[in-house]
């Protein structure tokens, strides 16, 4: 008997059509150029290891300490004691006092497509921030959820603006998204604007999922303020991770802190824990590295954010000074978001940049802007030689456009 050959195509699911992930959705055009034989310069990619930061070796020896001595099997489902009691340490110097659960995900990643998957019920929706970190859009889409964003005021910081909140806000919103500091802005909360959002989740029985994988990434000396110190009683999980503060990105290390009363959020908490363990656990022996690094010395932090603070202070400057660019100052991650006027759309724009230029940034669509505005994405994680080379290219690209 001729074998049946299956003719029809296998479609993706209509659930993904809106899943987009701008930042690395750009790497096509990048490898057509590097096909032509050119360097691509990728001022894309939140990755400090793409550049002159190395990740602290007593992490490591706690990784391939863990390794040697055999944990390579499966953790717990919510992560293994000693890092639980690690992230539990570090909630409290956050100023974190309500905590009630805690938990060990495979990047902040997953903590977010957990999280949300946890809350959501079709018809429902949880407010994000616009701009935002694609991710959480990706995965809203991905849960058949309508996206439901509210502004990000570019006049006032890029502070939330609570008025396009209240405007937003349904009787089917669970939730709100904070990302502090923020990507791609570069922007932090103020504590009275914190405040005033704990105000209006308190009237409206939301949950906070607060972003602060960037907490000790602060450009300008000023302490960073978790938004679960400033309102410990309503219900907030925490996103935090070994990414960016510890320099391992591909460790696939994150985690959750959930705070707030304990009554109201045992439901919820319940049915991340079943999300928890239908997915078995996070990477095993790279949790090993949690305590040392939440306990252990923080002296990479030090070189970490002069290395920034001079590298933002040269973006700034380089935006101050071309024509046609603007720019908030970024107060911490390692993220500038200029504003420029051009005829064309700002992904044009970037693909353009890309093929002519060889430098590598994200358009400001890929995040959400306020209709009529253009911007895009720097990731000024390079050192200053690479950055002013980079700055040349883009600011003579401006020129000739
Ligand atoms: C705001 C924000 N949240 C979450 C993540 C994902 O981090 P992770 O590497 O822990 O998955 C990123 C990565 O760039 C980010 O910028």
């Amino acid at each position: 008997m001729t074998p049946t050959t299956q003719a029809r195509e296998i479609s993706a699911a209509s659930r993904l059509d809106n899943v987009r992930y701008a930042i690395r959705d750009l790497a096509c055009v990048a490898d057509e150029v590097v096909k032509q034989g050119h360097k691509v310069l990728p001022l894309n990619v939140g990755d400090p290891l793409n550049f002159d930061f190395q990740t602290p070796p007593h992490l490591i020896e706690a990784v391939y300490q863990a390794m040697r001595d055999g944990k390579n099997g499966y953790a717990p489902s919510p992560g293994i004691p000693e890092a639980l009691e690690a992230i539990r340490g570090e909630a409290a110097r956050k100023g974190i006092t309500t905590v009630q659960d805690v938990f060990v995900t495979s990047g902040v990643s997953e903590t977010v497509d957990l999280c949300l998957s946890a809350l959501v019920n079709p018809g429902e929706n949880v407010l994000t921030p616009s701009p935002d970190y694609p991710l959480y859009s990706a995965v809203l889409c991905k849960l058949g959820i309508a996206l439901n964003a509210y502004d990000l005021n570019e006049d006032d910081a890029w502070q939330p603006e609570l008025a396009d909140i209240e405007r937003k806000l349904t009787p089917r919103t669970r939730g709100i998204v904070l990302i502090n500091p923020n990507n791609p802005t570069g922007s932090l909360c103020t504590r009275q604007m914190l405040e005033r959002i704990a105000e209006l989740v308190r009237r409206h029985n939301l949950i906070v999922f607060s972003d602060e994988i960037y907490d000790k990434l602060i450009l300008d000396g000023t302490p960073h303020i978790a938004f679960a110190s400033v309102a410990p009683d309503v219900p907030c999980v925490t996103f935090g991770g070994m990414s960016k503060n510890y320099l391992v990105p591909g460790w696939r290390i994150g985690w959750g802190i959930a705070s707030g009363e304990a009554a109201t959020l045992k439901a919820y908490t319940e049915g991340v824990h079943r999300l928890l363990r239908a997915r078995l656990c996070a990477n095993h022996p790279e949790q090993y590295a949690i305590k040392a690094a939440l306990e252990g010395p923080q002296d990479h932090l030090i070189e970490v954010q002069r290395k920034l603070r001079s590298r933002r202070d040269l973006t700034q400057k380089w935006c101050e000074a071309t024509p046609r660019v603007s720019c908030v100052a970024p107060r911490g991650a390692f993220y500038a978001y200029p504003r420029i006027d051009i005829a064309e759309s700002d992904e044009v724009f970037v693909k353009e940049l890309i093929r002519q230029k060889h430098v590598m940034v994200v358009h400001g669509s890929g995040f959400g802007q306020k209709p009529g505005t253009k911007h895009f994405r720097i990731v000024f994680l390079p050192d200053e030689k690479t950055l002013t080379k980079a700055y040349a290219a883009i600011g003579e690209f401006i020129q000739e456009r």
